[in-house]
């Protein structure tokens, strides 16, 4: 199939194009600058320079394409109207994947509630009005939802190493909130096959790992695995996520903008509500939280040469 692949430069999208490679599809990447296209997969790629805001410059990369991936946010930026710009590059995307004819659109969004809408972060809500956008159109989307992705370059997981690499082991209120992150090789897997499947309308599917965990508890089992101790535990009665986003993203090298969007999302649940996913993909996601924590920060040592090594795996 030719696939193309946006956010190639970013953490799933540049994890997805040399397994797309693999299974023998054609790959089409659509970038912003080419020249931060680095990858060791660079010249087996085609490259088209753009960005998502512009039809003209998705139909110019779609065209020919059976299936378009959206995998690409606004974060990096500031806050300011995310959900204006999240919604006007959705519609944009969506119509020019439209005038180019590609079959199937996939989007990679976050876990939301939407019986909770109203109160959830800015963040999930333009995900989640992305996912709206592009499904406004006639070409078939699958939106997966994801909680936190665990693997080497994923700026949520950057964040939980930084967390459970503190000598403090903060405890709040959100801190009970409840997560279900998936291994990174769970996601790719998935993707692949819903790359592989043309669907004839658009659904919606929650992913997420065999394990709920809270945040506190997520955080004291990567402490396990890097070997850093509990930490001196802290109850802070009131800790409103925004607060500690700027001290956590320096700690963990992630743009402050990136962090100050992320985390107030863990003042709300992630995980799935809607498990239509296991029957369709049954084998999906069955990595165990212990063995992805391992494996993520496995691969975070080979990346960077950080200290990260992981010392136990249960
Ligand atoms: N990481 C996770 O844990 C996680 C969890 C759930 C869902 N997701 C979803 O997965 C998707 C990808 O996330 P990620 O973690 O891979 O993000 P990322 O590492 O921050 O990468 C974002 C990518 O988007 C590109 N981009 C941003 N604005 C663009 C624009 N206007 N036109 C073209 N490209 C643009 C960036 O390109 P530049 O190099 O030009 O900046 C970059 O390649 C997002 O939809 C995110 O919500 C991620």
């Amino acid at each position: 199939m030719d696939v193309l692949v946006t956010g190639a430069t970013g953490f799933i999208g540049g994890a997805l194009v040399p397994r797309l490679l693999t299974a023998g599809h054609h790959v089409r990447c659509l970038v912003r600058d080419r020249d931060r296209l680095s990858a060791p997969w660079r010249s087996d790629v085609e490259v088209v320079e753009g960005r998502v805001e512009s039809e003209q410059a998705v139909l110019r990369a779609a065209d020919g394409v059976d299936v378009a991936t959206y995998l690409v946010h606004g974060m990096g930026s500031s806050a300011r109207d995310l959900v204006v710009r999240e919604r006007r590059a959705a519609a944009a995307f969506r119509d020019g994947v439209e005038l180019a004819a590609v079959g199937h659109v996939v989007y990679l969004g976050g876990l939301v509630d939407e019986a909770r809408l109203s109160r959830t972060s800015t963040h999930l809500y333009a995900r989640q009005q992305a996912g709206v956008e592009l499904r406004q159109g006639p070409v078939p989307v699958t939106e997966l939802r994801a909680g936190i992705v665990l693997g080497a370059g994923s700026a949520s997981f950057d964040l939980l190493v930084a967390a459970a690499r503190a000598p403090v082991a903060l405890s709040a209120p959100w801190s009970d909130s409840l997560t279900q992150p998936i291994a990174l090789e769970d996601l790719l897997e998935l993707l692949l096959a819903v790359v592989a499947q043309p669907p004839t309308r658009s659904h919606v599917l929650d992913v997420g790992g065999p394990e709920v965990v809270t945040y506190a508890e997520l955080v004291q089992r990567t402490r396990a695995v890097l070997g850093t101790g509990r930490g001196l535990p802290l109850r802070v009665p009131y800790l409103p996520p925004e607060a500690v986003a700027l001290s956590v993203a320096s700690l963990a090298g992630v743009a402050p903008s990136l962090a100050l969007g992320l985390l107030p999302s863990a003042a709300h649940d992630a995980v799935v509500r809607d498990h239509r996913l296991a029957e369709a993909y049954p084998w999906a996601a069955r990595t165990p939280l212990d063995t992805a924590l391992a494996a993520a920060l496995g691969s975070r040592v080979e990346r960077a040469g950080t200290q990260d090594a992981p010392v136990a795996a249960g």
